[in-house]
């Protein structure tokens, strides 16, 4: 099943059940930056929580605001019982502390799942397992390698991999070509989140029934361009646009509705 119908299945199931709830779920956004990706970004956030029946707060804060300033509208939205969930649009203005801000939202309304108490996982390697566990890719034993040990890819993608069996490898900007090679040349399960243009390509001899997801993007003369070039000799490769960006969306408005069922439990 491609990535759009899957999303698009999930969707309709989600739908049907915020559509028998007496209250509806509520995030909000605090964007504190006004560049192009942000914006993007936030608008899919927001054209989801429409189409879902979910209700999204934009709180647009002026990009001179202080780290200060930032703290006080994080607290009011963390004690306001309206709010199911928070995000704070990243990056953040210079001067702004990214870690101190992810570390001031209530673990409880972090959907994003940034905070190290959170128990909701970060989005892309949420979306990106769940995908592959619904779609019935086999994971256990095999050999999973992700490009990239960043915080919110890498690194928990790692966790959620190993929690399926598979053999885990990370490798990154300081491995060598050699090992670069041979790991994607052994690896089944490929997950490449470097930020480079084409980093995976035909230098490569893959698995032929490899399947490689591809996390990247890139942005060239307004065009985007995944980590992977398009078409390698694999058995599945995730599109950019339209592959990971949609599983993330999907995975955000899950950690939303898992965040609103822990509230209506505790409460
Ligand atoms: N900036 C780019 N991606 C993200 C994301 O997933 N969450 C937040 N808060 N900011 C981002």
């Amino acid at each position: 099943m491609t990535i759009k119908e899957y999303v698009k299945e999930q969707k309709t199931k989600l739908k049907n059940k915020i559509g028998g709830l007496k209250v509806p779920p509520c995030f909000a956004i605090i964007q504190v930056n006004d560049d192009e990706a942000s914006n993007a970004y936030i608008r899919g956030k927001m054209k989801d929580a429409e189409e879902l029946g979910i209700k999204c707060e934009l709180i647009k804060l002026n990009p001179q605001t202080t780290q200060a300033e930032l703290l006080k509208q994080i607290d009011k939205i963390n004690n306001d019982p309206k709010y199911h969930g928070l995000i704070v649009q990243m990056p953040l203005p210079k001067g702004i502390d990214e870690e101190v801000i992810k570390f001031s939202i209530k673990p409880e309304k972090d959907i994003d799942g940034f905070h190290p108490l959170s128990s909701l996982e970060p989005c892309t390697p949420k979306g990106i397992i769940n995908y592959l566990i619904e779609t019935g890719v086999q994971i256990q034993g095999k050999n999973a390698l992700i490009i990239g040990r960043s915080n919110i890819v890498g690194k928990p993608m790692a966790k959620l991999l190993l929690k399926q069996n598979a053999n885990v490898t990370i490798v990154h900007s300081k491995t060598s070509a050699e090992d670069m090679k041979f790991y994607i040349e052994h690896a089944d399960i490929v997950v490449v989140a470097v930020g480079r243009k084409f980093f995976l390509d035909e230098r490569f001899n893959y698995r032929k029934d490899a399947i490689i997801i591809d996390v990247g993007i890139n942005r060239v003369d307004s065009h985007l361009y995944g980590d992977a070039k398009p078409g390698l000799n694999v058995q599945l490769q995730t599109p950019v646009p339209g592959g990971v960006g949609l599983l993330t969306r999907l995975a955000l408005i899950n950690n939303l509705m898992e965040a609103y069922e822990n509230e209506i439990f505790n409460n």
